[in-house]
């Protein structure tokens, strides 16, 4: 178990590097697989969950190597089994890609069902739908969804709620399919056009990617392909705001600021100024002197206001000056407000609603992340929070923060990263994790 220590009040000043987006490289591993032959994907972030499905990957067969710390080589020639670990599948929901995988290649799959989270309950319906659509029989047995099919046959078919992770999985799925597939509906993330871009460069035909509708002509096979991930707009929008509640001062590098429009408009309205200076380097500051304004905002799909960047602005808004009220409107997840109470935020849930009163101070509190953006929303009150907070449950903020500790250390946050070890606590600023980069093949 680790800990982050933060000892608040500090403006932060300086550059950071942003990594690539994660839930872009969730789904270009996956999609890498399709392929006999090695895809080499960069700008790969370092974080836990890529770890994860870097092991699922190898537990299926496909080779799964970082040869360098952003550098990973995919290669499904050894794809060997139809069945998903169950262990890995449960940690991640994303891993329920593999399904898509293991349809398109070996026309049948049986992958765990992902089952509930921090967030509520988070079906896979959607998706099984879409591959009976697609001519799959779908069966759900011990915990386990099994899909088969003897061809697959491009089809329309409408996405509810435009999912993500069901245009993610369809398109794989589709991409080998016979004929034409026409998603309806899809989901517009930019997650989704750098999917359909790699898949693309891999030799398959899908137009209309970033638009409600994608058109997927199949292919027949898939050839190996070279891939820079796009910047991780979450990581990227949630330290702009750690620039904003400390009255801090800082330079983003590796930002794409065309993805996030709308949360940059809405830290635009608290007062926070975000100003292109070259490509792909943003600067984020505010008047130290000036208190951050209260706003208030609804999450939406792309390209509205991310339900990810969420927990970190009801963080910002626990300390501006007014009443804010953010509404929910994709996942079941105002938990964490309980934890930034503890720090002395005035924030009540009603349902889908937080009322956000702005406090002039919080203080620091032993605290616990009980999800990726809960964390980061922890994180941020801490970085303005007077006194020492102490953060649990930091494993969860690795899934999504590559090195979070040394990034924020690196533009003056007082933050290190404790270890427990059999009670003790120690000091440790690496990631401890199986997610070490490993020059060697592991499968
Ligand atoms: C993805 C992102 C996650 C982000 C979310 C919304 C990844 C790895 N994760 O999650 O970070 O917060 O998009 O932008 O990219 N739903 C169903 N049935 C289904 C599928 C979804 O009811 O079969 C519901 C969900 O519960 C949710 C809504 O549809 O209320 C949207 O979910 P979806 O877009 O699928 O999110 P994920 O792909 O899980």
């Amino acid at each position: 178990m680790a800990r982050l220590v933060i000892r608040g009040g500090r403006p932060l000043r300086g550059e950071v590097s942003i990594s690539g987006a994660k839930n872009s490289a969730l789904a270009l591993m996956v999609a890498a697989a399709l392929a006999r032959g090695e895809t080499v994907l960069h700008n790969v972030p370092h974080d836990r969950d890529v770890m994860t499905m870097a092991d699922i990957l190898r537990e299926l067969g496909v080779k799964a190597v970082f040869v360098a710390p952003h550098e990973l080589h995919i290669d499904g020639t050894g794809l060997k089994t139809d069945t998903a670990p169950y262990e890995a599948v449960r940690q991640m929901r994303a891993s329920f890609y593999v399904a898509g995988l293991l349809l398109a290649r070996l026309r049948r799959a049986r992958v765990p069902l992902p089952g509930g989270c921090q967030l509520g309950s988070r079906p896979v319906d959607f998706h099984l739908r879409g591959f009976e659509a697609l001519g799959a029989r779908v069966n759900i047995e011990y915990g386990y969804m099994t899909a088969e099919a003897s061809r697959l046959a491009g089809t329309t078919i409408f996405i509810n709620r435009a999912s993500v992770g069901t245009t993610i999985n369809l398109m794989l799925a589709a991409t080998l399919a016979e004929g034409t597939t026409v998603l309806e509906n899809a989901a517009k993330e930019p997650e989704i056009v750098d999917l359909a871009v790699l898949l693309n460069s891999m030799g398959a035909r899908i137009r209309g990617a970033g638009t409600d509708a994608i058109r997927i002509d199949g292919v027949d096979e898939l050839h190996p392909t070279e891939h820079w991930v796009i910047p991780d707009r979450i990581e990227a929008g949630t330290y702009m705001m750690a620039a904003g509640i400390t009255g801090g001062d800082i330079v983003l590098n590796n930002v794409e600021l065309n993805h996030l429009r709308t949360p940059v408009g809405k830290l635009m309205e608290t007062g926070l100024r975000v100003e292109a200076e070259a490509p792909g380097r943003v600067r984020a500051f505010i008047d130290p002197h000036v208190r951050l304004r209260a706003t208030d905002v609804e999450t939406a799909p792309y390209p509205g206001f991310p339900t990810d960047l969420q927990p970190p602005f009801v963080a910002l808004l626990s300390v501006a000056d007014g009443t804010s009220v953010v509404r929910e409107t994709i996942f079941d997840r105002f938990r964490f407000v309980d934890e930034l109470r503890r720090m002395g935020a005035d924030i009540r849930v009603e349902r889908d609603t937080a009322i956000v009163r702005g406090v002039e101070k919080l203080t620091g509190a032993p605290v616990e992340a009980m999800d990726l953006r809960a964390g980061a929303a922890l994180v941020l009150a801490a970085l303005a929070a007077e006194g020492e907070t102490q953060i649990s449950g930091v494993e969860l903020i690795d899934r999504g923060y590559e090195e979070i500790e040394k990034k924020l250390a690196g533009v003056g946050a007082d933050i290190e990263r404790c270890e427990d070890r059999d009670g003790q606590g120690g000091s440790n600023s690496g990631i401890p994790h199986q997610g070490i980069w490993q020059p060697t093949p592991s499968g």
